[in-house]
């Protein structure tokens, strides 16, 4: 009889390794051109940013997916390091297998953005917060100007997270990868969505416009991490299909949450400051459908993931499955 998918379990497993690799690769350590003088600074504000809080539900996406893209191709016996590395082969030991070097770098890339784009978000001239993750802002604590060289910065790790020798991850698949996360940040992505939002605090938008900006800003990075756990093994293009649709419809549904929780959960639970969106007049599910419609709608968008999932065709998919339900039921 087959046993139940212990999802907590490979969970944990997760975030541990993505913790660790975080902690490695945004430190002085890493960069080997840095001396110790005013840009460890810089490199503190990077580390006060991205360490130390933070869901980690973007590189938990790409590890489900890669999870289950590359259930159907175990790694060869008798493979050493350099092959299997070459072919994304194993550096962490993992809960139901081995974390490959190409997923963790994927992971932690996809962070490095959303962590960055967290400093930027925050600042005066964006949404103006003091309190992010539980703590001052990064610009509250270093300053805006280092909180914008901080984003900066954090942008550039992560694209060179994704390109390392090639020995440890072949070319076109670094290509592979920074091309669907160059697109999820850019102006068709996320900066696009951003600018979208600012441009429209105190505007009645349609509920398409509203969907538009929410695909772009939020949804644009999360359906990024799916496709890019998926770039870290092979699969079909009816499956990369069905993907598509999940990571699009999740990330959908992810900020139709955020909206909800802005108005529901307090700051306490957030770590970021409750109530701002009505605050700052910004057009939300919340202000355009009201919360049972809008809770309504984060609903049936889970669903329809889910079903695009089943879609997929994904014989490991457990992972991606909770995953999915529990971004939508998150209470933070
Ligand atoms: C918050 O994202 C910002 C949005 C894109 C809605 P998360 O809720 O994933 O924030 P962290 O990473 O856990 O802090
Ligand atoms: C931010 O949306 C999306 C990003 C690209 C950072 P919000 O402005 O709603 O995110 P929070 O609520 O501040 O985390
Ligand atoms: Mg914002
Ligand atoms: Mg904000
Ligand atoms: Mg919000």
């Amino acid at each position: 009889m087959a046993t139940e998918f212990d999802f907590n379990g490979w969970m944990s497993c997760q975030l541990e390794a993505v913790e660790r690799a975080l902690e490695r690769w945004v430190s002085v350590d890493a960069c080997a051109d840095l001396d110790h003088h005013a840009p460890a600074d810089l490199m503190a504000a990077m580390r006060y940013a991205v360490l130390d809080g933070g869901k980690r539900l973007r590189p938990l996406l790409v590890l489900a997916t890669v999870k289950a893209v590359c259930a159907a191709e175990p790694l060869a016996s008798g493979e050493d390091f350099e092959e299997a590395a070459c072919r994304g082969g194993p550096i962490e030991q993992g809960f139901d297998g081995d974390i490959t070097e190409a997923a963790l770098r994927a992971a932690c890339a996809v962070e490095l953005i959303h962590a960055y784009s967290l400093v930027h978000d925050d600042l005066p001239c964006m949404d103006n917060d003091v309190l992010r993750r539980g703590k001052p802002t990064v610009h509250v604590q270093f300053g805006q100007a280092s909180a914008l060289l901080a984003g900066d910065a954090l942008q550039a790790l992560a694209f060179e997270l994704l390109t390392p020798d090639a020995a440890v991850m072949p070319l076109a698949r670094q290509a592979r990868l920074c091309a669907l996360l160059a697109r999820a940040a850019g102006c068709a992505g996320m900066a696009g969505g951003q600018a979208i939002d600012l441009a429209s605090v105190g505007q009645q938008l349609t509920q398409e416009q509203l969907r538009q900006m929410h695909r772009l800003k939020t949804g644009a990075l999360l359906k990024a991490s799916v496709m890019m756990g998926a770039g870290c093994g092979s699969a079909s293009s009816a499956t990369l299909a069905a993907l598509e649709e999940f990571g699009e419809t999740l990330g959908l549904a992810f900020q139709v949450v955020d909206d909800i929780l802005d108005v529901t959960a307090d700051s306490a639970t957030l770590g970021k400051t409750a109530g701002k969106d009505a605050h700052d007049n910004k057009p939300t599910y919340v202000s355009l459908l009201g919360l049972p419609a809008a809770n309504a709608l984060a609903t049936a968008l889970l669903a329809q993931a889910q079903a695009a999932l089943a879609r997929s065709g994904l014989a490991d998919a457990h992972a991606l499955q909770a995953l999915a339900k529990m971004l939508v039921e998150r209470t933070h």
